[in-house]
């Protein structure tokens, strides 16, 4: 009666109906689900789809980027109201079995502020992790200037010497932070080749140094991460580096584009405002140990 699998290609269409059922035209969910939908070359996924008597009730997305220190990685979930908790129940032990096949120890879940509350999620285990405060920019920006000495550039990923410069920026920048793993440079190696995200590096033009990096997943409007190096805070890098970043989103299609911040970084919360940024719904993440049988 009750079924989890990976969605296969033929189950598209049916899923596509089933978003569509759920999430309003236009609607950033829909956006979200639809583009991931969309795209044969995504590496988002996999999707996990749950039926009840042949009915879809619910989808699970894995989403590859790890989060969190064990290399965790965040599941999103969307199910039929009336069914949401049968397809928690159903959807859960097979996205276990997935992430515990591939040596995962966490899933993160993320959940707007204000769903919280009927324990759907706690009671299956699920304990807090993060608050973060959540912004929406639009991307439509006033350019801000480049800084001379330094180049910003599309990074792909490629340079070990750059990853393990970035990865040590990230981590240092960061650190405490708990949103973001403690990764070495063969780590963000494997993020930033990832075909959602876009990352941009700074280097200072002498010494080759990296001084600051963002990263954006157009895929999900998001600003995902920025970084700059303590000895450069103050002198508008930062500034650049947000403006490209919300260019590109803008250049992808988004208006508006979406971060997660601590509630507490005020230096970041500042940035963003001086883009026009808007406070909007908290959100919270919870993780949850993989079962170590499903
Ligand atoms: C966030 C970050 C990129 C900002 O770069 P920056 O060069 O420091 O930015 P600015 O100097 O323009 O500072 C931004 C604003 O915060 C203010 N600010 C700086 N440090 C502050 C602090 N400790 N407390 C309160 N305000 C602070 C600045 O005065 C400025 O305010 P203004 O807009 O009124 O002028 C940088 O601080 C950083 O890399 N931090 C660590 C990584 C991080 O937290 N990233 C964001 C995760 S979402």
């Amino acid at each position: 009666m009750f079924s989890a699998q990976m969605m296969a290609d033929g189950h598209r269409e049916g899923v596509r109906s089933f978003l569509a059922s759920l999430a309003t035209e236009g609607s950033p969910l829909r956006r979200f689900w639809f583009d991931l939908l969309d795209r044969p070359q995504s590496s988002e996924g996999p999707f996990l789809i749950a039926t009840k008597d042949d009915r879809l009730i619910g989808v699970a997305l894995v989403i590859p980027r790890p989060v969190g220190p064990r290399y965790g990685r965040m599941v999103f979930y969307v199910s039929r109201p009336d069914e949401e908790n049968v397809a928690y129940d159903v959807l859960l032990p097979a996205v276990d079995r997935l992430l515990r096949d591939c040596g995962i120890a966490d899933q993160y879940i993320s959940l707007p502020a204000e769903t919280v509350g009927d324990d759907s999620v706690v009671s299956r285990g699920f304990v807090l992790d993060t608050r973060l405060a959540g912004f929406t920019i639009p991307t439509a920006a006033t350019p801000r200037p480049s800084i001379p000495g330094i180049e910003v550039s599309d990074y792909d990923g490629t340079d070990r010497d750059l990853n393990a410069q970035v990865a040590d920026l990230c981590n240092h920048a960061l650190r405490g932070d708990g949103v973001w793993s403690p990764l070495g440079g063969v780590g963000l190696q494997e993020i930033i080749t990832l075909p959602e995200t876009a990352w941009l590096v700074a280097v200072d033009e002498q010494t080759g140094q990296a001084l600051g990096a963002a990263e954006i997943v157009p895929v999900q409007s998001l600003y995902n991460l920025i970084a700059v190096k303590r000895s450069h805070w103050g002198t508008g890098l930062a500034d650049y580096l947000v403006f490209l970043g919300l260019e590109r989103l803008r250049a992808e299609g988004s208006d508006l584009a979406f971060t997660l911040v601590r509630p507490n970084n005020a230096a970041s919360i500042r940035l963003h405002r001086r883009f026009g940024a808007t406070r909007r719904q908290d959100t919270l993440i919870f993780r949850r140990p993989v079962a170590s049988s499903a």
